[in-house]
């Protein structure tokens, strides 16, 4: 085994563990924050209690919620302006991926200039970002934890990825407790995104034994607790919840992702579709197109579903593959491409533009456009 190298914020995870926010901000060296989150969650109370604990600990905020889902450039560069204009030291979020990758570009171009498509793909970043604290409000995005931010360029209708170890903010802080507000809809959506992760990180070409643990782990969690969490919300699985989508996160933080996110980030640019609900559709389907190169390692992923392993590795892969098919139909949620794409003329169109994101060269098998057109059709 060669070198590893494995990155993680400093992670504060618990019931009540919001609370640590004032300090760790007062730790960071924070006087104004600029506090990131997204209209949505103004409801919800949460962003209340942060201006309350930020009160409390006598420091003072800018906030900016002009975030929409699938961020867009021109919103992370106002940010930024309305960052320096300010005067702020410090970016803190509450939210899901939108707002979390959103403060991530903002802290970016803030400090480093330019537009943030100018950093698109990996290591563009020269000059270090001003601290970052994230409270993740779903459990999946993982951006609390990840080297990922994932920005749309309006120009040429494509998300964008940005991946630096500098953007693995400094303080993550997951509070369980903020699930309980989330719709069944959004706890799906944000639990099979954080299962796509593990199972991209764990076929990875650049997995390593320390990141498929998390994997693993994750996979094993969002099987098991995701059904219990819609069916009583109870805290305790809500939390398993919170631990797999972080779990997760460290594993793709660290071995990247696959075809199945190239794709999804192509159809969210050009669709502004719900990136949580792409994976269904496309993660068995990507699964099997994979299967040649990684046979082991998805039978590892079937033996995790299934519980238990069968006469072969590829028995195991192919059986729990068909297990996790089973799964996302019994979550009542949309498993063809039809479902969620108006116009099938734009389909070559995607597969093209998923051909350039950085998420395709850690996948175990190259893939064409035209292989992706296979499998967008056989999911269509
Ligand atoms: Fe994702």
């Amino acid at each position: 085994m060669g070198v590893l190298k494995f990155s993680v914020p400093e992670i504060f995870f618990g019931r009540g563990s919001l609370k640590y926010t004032g300090m760790c901000a007062r730790r960071l060296g924070a006087e104004k924050i600029f506090f990131v989150s997204d209209p949505g969650l103004e409801k919800s109370g949460w962003i209340d209690q942060v201006f309350e604990i930020l009160d409390k600990e006598g420091l003072k905020w800018v906030y900016y919620s002009d975030i929409s889902p699938n961020p867009r450039d021109w919103q992370i560069e106002k940010g930024a302006l309305l960052y320096k204009k300010h005067g702020c030291d410090v970016v803190l979020t509450l939210g899901g991926g939108s707002p979390m990758d959103a403060a991530k570009g903002i802290a970016l171009v803030a400090s480093n200039g330019g537009r943030v498509n100018d950093y698109e793909g990996a290591n563009r970043i020269q000059l270090p970002l001003p601290p970052m604290i994230f409270i993740p409000s779903t459990a999946s995005s993982g951006s609390d934890i990840s080297q990922f931010a994932i920005i749309t360029d309006m120009e040429r209708q494509v998300k964008m990825s940005i991946i630096s170890r500098t953007l693995v903010p400094n303080i993550s802080i997951v509070d369980p407790a903020l699930l309980v507000t989330k719709s069944r809809e959004l706890l799906i959506a944000a639990a099979v995104d954080a299962l796509s992760h593990a199972v991209e990180a764990h076929v990875s070409r650049i997995a390593s034994p320390m990141t498929e643990v998390h994997s693993l782990k994750a996979i094993e969690l969002i099987v098991k607790y995701l059904p219990l969490a819609l069916e009583n919300r109870s805290m305790d699985h809500l939390e398993k919840l919170s631990m797999a989508g972080t779990s997760a996160a460290m594993a793709f933080s660290n071995a990247s992702l696959g075809l199945d996110h190239a794709l999804a980030h192509s159809l969210g640019g050009m669709l502004d579709a719900v990136h949580g609900t792409i994976h269904p559709i496309l993660l068995p389907q990507v699964m099997r197109y994979n299967l040649s190169e990684c046979t082991d390692k998805i039978a590892q992923i079937g033996e995790v579903v299934l519980g238990r392993s069968l006469e072969s590795p590829l028995a195991t892969a192919l059986a729990g593959i068909e297990q996790l098919e089973g799964y996302f139909q019994s979550l009542g949620v949309a498993t063809r491409l039809r479902d969620i794409v108006p116009d099938r003329s734009v389909l070559p169109q995607i597969c093209k533009m998923a051909t350039y994101d950085s998420c395709l060269l850690s996948n175990p098998r190259k893939a064409t456009a035209e292989d992706m057109m296979q499998i967008c059709n056989g999911v269509w």
